[in-house]
């Protein structure tokens, strides 16, 4: 039965997509006739997620912060189902200590992870973006709100400087 399904024949690529949010949008965005692609650092909960969702669906172990993951991912959407409509750039982390805390690691670990991976996971996904495709980045509250330091800003901040580039095409 795929009458009135909203995402009937749309591949689409959520990073991070083993737990949480990025889960429950693949499960959904099955249901709604979509193939997904899902990632995430930790196999067996990727494998889990596959066998949870059920069908539609393919999980690509992969770290946002490694340019060598996000090349596999794609090339592994490009020899399956080609192209792509939706891009979930998902993936991301949330660790808040007060300023005098912060260290280099923790800086490099949230930058290279929320910042870095969602630009990268953005910009190699438009080789193969549909026209009229959609890029949902999922960002935070944080830049706004009075929290402790975080790279969530940065992600928040991030759509407005991505939307400027692919232009009408998306
Ligand atoms: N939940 C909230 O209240 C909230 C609020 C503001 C913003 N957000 C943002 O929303 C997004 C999802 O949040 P969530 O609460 O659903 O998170 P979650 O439950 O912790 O799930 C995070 C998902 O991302 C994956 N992931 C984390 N780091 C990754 C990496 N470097 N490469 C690939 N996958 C990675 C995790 O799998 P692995 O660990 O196996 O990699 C997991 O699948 C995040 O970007 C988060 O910052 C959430």
């Amino acid at each position: 039965m795929t009458e009135g399904k909203k995402l009937q024949g749309k591949v689409v690529v959520i990073t991070g997509g083993t737990e949480g949010i990025g889960l429950a949008t693949a499960e959904l965005f099955v249901k709604e006739g979509a193939y997904v692609f899902i990632t995430g650092r930790r196999q067996q909960q990727l494998d889990e997620a596959v066998k949870a969702i059920g069908g539609n669906v393919s999980g690509v172990q992969g770290d946002v912060a490694k340019l060598a993951d996000l090349d596999r991912l794609y090339e592994t959407v490009a020899k399956t189902q080609k192209r792509i409509d939706i891009v979930f750039a998902n993936a991301g982390v949330g660790e808040f200590v007060p300023l005098g805390d912060v260290t280099e690691e923790h800086f490099d670990k949230l930058f290279n992870i929320n910042v870095r991976g969602t630009l990268f996971t953005v910009q190699k996904a438009l080789p193969l973006l549909n026209d009229g495709g959609s890029i949902i980045l999922n960002g935070s509250v944080a830049s706004v709100k009075g929290l402790p330091p975080s790279a969530s800003t940065p992600q928040v901040r991030l759509p407005s400087a991505l939307s400027c580039e692919p232009g009408p095409r998306i």
